[in-house]
């Protein structure tokens, strides 16, 4: 190999070095070392074919594209699930925590959003499998719906650290994510349990007895806030008026013709 052979050999090798940050590994073996079959028949190649064969492929790498593109190109829960399990900005500052994604009929007509996992949910990998879980079964089933007939999301995906509530930074960057899963189910009510995620998905800082009292549309969907299930547990003279307003859910949905 001459000199100039060895320079322009060079040059290449390190431009596809460079390549290979931006792209990925591949291998560039050192000519020196590389062996040729001289045997080999030489094969003529149509000018046509040559350009198949070399034209590189010039579309960007999935994991480049800006979000929202990422999030428009799921069409269907699980398609999203996949990319939430890759989405480093969905975890929280607690290591090693189970993607929550959320549980439910994809095809139902009412959504119930929650604030985040816990330590049952984070382990099982399901929203509301916990103490506050089994009292939203009971709320649930007093208003005639199975678990199965409804759908259940939390506003984060991922546990925080000792049952604390979603900072503002998690609750933002999960939000895309849920916009996404909201926008694949198309319920057409949706029930927020408790201030936060109220708060989150209206994008106030109001107070929960203020959103209770209002009501509410998200992107052209019917929503109501009601209290939290685990705050049910601490103050059970809010069953009252959680009953009255899972009730006008009830009826609302009836009205706008859910199923079943
Ligand atoms: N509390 C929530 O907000 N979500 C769950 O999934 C469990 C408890
Ligand atoms: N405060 C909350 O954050 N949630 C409730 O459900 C009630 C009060």
């Amino acid at each position: 190999m001459s000199d100039s052979e060895r320079t322009l050999y060079d040059e290449i090798r390190d431009f596809l070095k460079a390549e290979q940050q931006v792209y990925g590994a591949f291998s560039v073996p050192d000519p020196e070392k590389a062996v040729f079959d001289e045997s080999a028949e030489e094969v003529s190649v149509s000018a046509e074919e040559a350009k198949k064969e070399y034209t590189v492929d010039e579309k960007e790498p999935e994991y480049l594209l800006p979000l929202e593109d990422k999030l428009k190109k799921c069409t269907t829960l699980e398609q999203l699930k996949v990319l939430c399990e890759s989405a480093d900005e969905l975890r929280t500052d607690l290591e090693g925590t189970n993607l929550v994604f959320g549980v439910g009929n994809p095809q139902a007509d009412l959504m119930l959003i929650g604030e985040a996992p816990g330590e049952q949910e984070d382990i099982k990998g399901e929203p509301f499998v916990g103490a506050a879980g089994r009292l939203l079964n009971k709320i649930l089933e007093a208003i005639k719906f199975n678990r199965e007939d409804v759908y259940i999301a939390n506003i984060l995906k991922h546990r925080p650290p000792g049952n604390r509530n979603p900072n503002v930074e998690e609750c933002e960057a999960s939000l895309p994510y849920l916009h996404r899963q909201i926008e694949i189910i198309q319920p057409k009510l949706i029930l927020c349990l408790g201030k936060i995620s109220g708060n989150t998905i209206l994008g106030t800082d109001v107070s929960l007895k203020k959103m209770r009292s209002e009501k509410h549309q998200f992107r052209g969907i019917e929503l109501f806030v009601t209290y939290h299930p685990a705050a049910l547990l601490r103050n059970p003279q809010w069953k009252r008026p959680t009953w009255e307003d899972v009730q006008a859910v009830r009826k609302r949905y009836d009205e706008l013709g859910g199923r079943p």
